[in-house]
């Protein structure tokens, strides 16, 4: 004889497709007073391109609820990794960066489930040198790209920029090339393509200035193979502040590059660094 049961009927709860969901902090590093990055786990089935972003955040409440408190953030790992990082800002006031600074490994994040963006290799018609311009976390994407193995098969060279108000906030950025070289299947790959160039504006130090005015004095250009941009060979990505993308595609825009997107790949694109 069986025994059946009548499950109590409950109210069926409506389930949102494009909820956030819950993953788990693997790993935090401190880098400045100002600066950290995170690794969370990717849930399968999460699918980017390098040089995406994509919501993410932590569990709030409002009027005594709970509500999700949602920001973009550029994925800062490649699309093979199954890990997701990030790198974010600390801002002491900061609605989500204020909590966020303080997870720890086992601490739950919230993942959107579309990322989205135009510092994507599908943006960009082929060429032979591929530029990413960056300043502050607009390192960010470029730090998903430049360990993206389709970035070496499609460019001859690939030129890393990062500028930063001061030395110390170069350091994720160091950190992350010298891993690059190191990694046991990258290293090859990048060895005789990558260049990483940074510069600070606010402190002593070897190159010293802003992307913009490098551009314009060309003394970027002294420390690469190839001479001044051109829009035959080279390709851009642009991320940082507003003003600093702004500033910047205008002045790759005075070496005739055409801005690109997903739908109409060009020359550059841009994005702007997102603040937590
Ligand atoms: P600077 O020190 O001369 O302002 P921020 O933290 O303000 O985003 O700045 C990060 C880096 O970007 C700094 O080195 C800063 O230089 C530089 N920067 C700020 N605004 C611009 C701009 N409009 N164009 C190019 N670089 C900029």
């Amino acid at each position: 004889m069986t025994d059946t049961k009548t499950a109590d009927v409950k109210p069926v709860k409506k389930i949102n497709p494009n909820a956030p969901t819950e993953e788990t902090v693997l790993a935090t590093k401190h880098f400045t007073d100002t600066l950290f990055s995170f690794s969370i786990t990717r849930p399968a089935g999460f699918r980017f391109r390098s040089g995406e972003f994509v919501m993410i955040g932590l569990m709030g409440e409002k009027n005594g609820k709970p509500k999700p408190l949602l920001r973009a953030y550029s994925i800062a790992s490649p699309a093979w990794d199954e890990k997701l990082d990030f790198y974010s800002i600390k801002v002491p006031d900061g609605p989500l960066t204020s909590k966020l600074q303080k997870i720890e490994i086992g601490d739950k994040v919230l993942l959107g489930k579309k990322p989205v963006g135009t510092l994507v290799l599908d943006a960009l018609l082929p060429g032979k040198r591929l530029f990413m311009f960056s300043t502050g976390t607009g390192l960010a994407p470029f730090a998903s790209l430049i360990r993206d193995p389709d970035v070496y098969e499609n460019f001859d060279q690939v030129i890393l920029t990062h500028t930063c108000r001061d030395i110390d906030e170069l350091e994720y950025g160091k950190q992350l090339v010298q891993s690059v070289r190191d990694h046991e299947f990258l290293g090859e790959l990048v060895k005789d393509k990558l260049v990483h160039i940074t510069s600070v504006t606010r402190q002593d130090y070897p190159l010293k200035g802003r992307i913009t005015t490098l551009l314009e004095t060309g003394e970027l250009f002294d420390h690469i193979k190839g001479g001044p941009l051109n829009p035959k060979t080279d390709r851009v990505m642009i991320c940082g502040s507003m003003a600093m993308t702004q500033d910047t595609k205008a002045m790759v825009e005075t070496f005739g590059l055409v801005e690109g997107s997903n739908a109409k790949p060009a020359d550059f694109v841009i994005e702007k660094a997102f603040v937590g």
